[in-house]
C-alpha cells in the first residue's frame, strides 16, 4: 500500500511559534507511520519556508532551522501540481503532497491565510478551510455569528486605535468590573488582561493593541471554562467535555502551559445532562462557523448553569498533554486514531 504524504506545517510567523513546535512534534510522533509519510514544512518566525528532513528532536529543541536538514521550499498556487517545491542548491525538486496538515497557531497559519493558499493549490486540508479558520481567529465576528444561533455570548465592545477613552469607560461602567480586554485576533492568552478597575483600563488596552489592530472590551463571565473537542465534516462526534479549574486570575499563558496553580479535569465535574447540553452547543457553534475536520470549542459554565460561548480554536494544542487529544482519549479515541480520522476527513472533503 502506498503511504499517504501528509505535509505537516509547523513554526510560523506568529507569537505562538514555539507552541506550534510542541504541537507539531505531538502530531508527528503520534501519526500512524504505517499509513502516512510525514513531509515536514517548517516556517521560521520571519516567515521563510523550508522542507525539514531532520529528526523530530529538532522541533522540540527549536534547532531545526539551524540544521543541515533544511532546504528552502515553496508551495505553488497552480492547481493540480499538488507538491512542495524544493529550491535546493543542486536545483529544483518536488515532493508530492496528498494532504496538508497545518499545525500552526495564531496569525499566518491558523487564521485562513495558509488555508487560502492550499485551497488555491487544490491540496486537501486536514482541518478547517479558509472561512472557518478566519472566523475562528476573529473573536468579534465569531461571537456575532454564534449569537445568531441563540447561544449566549459575552457583551463586548470592539475598540479601534482611535476609540475615545470616554467610550471605553462608559461601556466598562455598563458591564462592570472586573472585565476582560483582549486582542480580537490572537491566541494563547497573548495580550489578554483581566481588568479590576478603571485605572488599569488604558494599559490593558495598550497591551491588547500590541497583538492586533482591534481589541475587545468584554464582560467577565463568572463560573469556569469548559471545552469540547469536535470532529467531523457533516456528521460530528465529540470528546468528553473538560473543565478548567483556576485558583484565581484567568487562564493565562503560564497557566496554559505549566498548569502551576490550575488543573484540567476530563471529564468535567458536571452533571451528565449538562455535559450533553455543552456537546450539543459545541456542535451548533461548529456548524455556525463552518468548521470542518476538527476544532476545540471553548465555553463558560456559569454558577446558574448557563453555557456561554468563549471562542473556537481551529488548530488547538496538539501535544500529548493537550486538551483536544485528552478530551478525545476520554471518549475512547487514541491520539493516533484521531489524527487518522482528521486526515481521512480532509481527503473526503476534497
Ligand atoms: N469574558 C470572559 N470571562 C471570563 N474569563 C475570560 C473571559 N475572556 C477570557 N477569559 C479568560 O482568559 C483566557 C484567555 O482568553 P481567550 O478569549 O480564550 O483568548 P485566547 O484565544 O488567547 O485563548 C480564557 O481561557 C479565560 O480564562
Ligand atoms: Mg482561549
Amino acid at each position: 500500500m502506498n503511504k499517504i504524504n501528509v505535509g505537516i506545517f509547523f513554526g510560523g510567523c506568529s507569537p505562538e511559534y514555539s507552541v506550534s513546535l510542541s504541537s507539531a512534534s505531538g502530531v508527528i510522533l503520534n501519526l500512524d507511520q504505517e499509513k502516512y509519510n510525514p513531509v515536514l514544512i517548517g516556517i521560521s518566525q520571519k516567515g521563510e519556508w523550508y522542507h525539514y528532513a531532520g529528526p523530530v528532536e529538532g522541533l522540540l529543541s527549536d534547532t531545526w532551522l539551524t540544521s543541515s536538514h533544511c532546504t528552502p521550499a515553496v508551495l505553488s498556487p497552480n492547481r493540480g501540481e499538488n507538491c512542495l517545491i524544493l529550491l535546493g542548491q543542486e536545483g529544483v525538486s518536488r515532493i508530492p503532497l496528498d494532504i496538508a496538515f497545518p499545525v500552526l497557531h495564531g496569525g499566518n497559519g491558523e487564521d485562513g491565510t495558509l488555508q487560502g493558499l492550499l485551497e488555491l493549490s487544490g491540496i486537501p486540508i486536514a482541518g478547517c478551510g479558509t472561512l472557518a479558520s478566519a472566523l475562528g481567529m476573529d473573536k468579534d465576528r465569531a461571537h456575532r455569528l454564534v449569537g445568531l444561533e441563540g447561544v449566549r455570548v459575552p457583551m463586548h465592545l470592539v475598540l479601534e486605535p482611535d476609540t475615545p477613552m470616554e467610550a471605553m469607560e462608559s461601556f466598562a461602567e455598563k458591564i462592570g468590573y472586573p472585565l476582560f480586554v483582549k486582542p480580537v485576533k490572537a491566541g494563547s492568552s497573548y495580550g489578554v488582561t483581566k481588568v479590576a478597575c478603571k485605572e488599569h483600563l488604558a494599559s490593558a488596552v495598550a497591551l491588547a493593541f500590541k497583538y492586533d489592530n482591534q481589541a475587545l472590551l468584554e464582560e467577565n463571565i463568572p463560573g469556569f471554562e469548559v471545552g469540547c473537542a469536535v470532529l467531523g465534516n457533516r456528521e460530528l462526534i465529540t470528546g468528553e467535555v473538560d473543565e478548567i479549574e483556576l485558583s484565581g486570575g484567568f487562564f493565562d499563558f503560564t497557566e496554559k502551559y505549566t498548569l502551576k496553580t490550575s488543573a484540567i479535569h476530563v471529564p468535567a465535574r458536571i452533571a451528565p445532562a449538562k455535559a450533553e447540553e455543552i456537546k450539543e452547543k459545541a456542535k451548533c457553534i461548529y456548524r455556525a462557523l463552518g468548521c470542518t475536520g476538527f476544532t476545540r470549542v471553548d465555553m463558560f459554565l456559569t454558577p446558574e448553569g448557563e453555557v456561554v460561548f468563549n471562542e473556537i480554536n481551529t488548530i488547538p494544542g496538539f501535544t500529548e498533554h493537550s486538551r483536544y487529544p485528552g478530551m478525545m482519549k476520554a471518549a475512547g479515541y487514541s491520539f493516533q486514531e484521531v489524527l487518522s480520522r482528521i486526515i481521512d476527513l480532509g481527503l473526503q472533503r476534497a
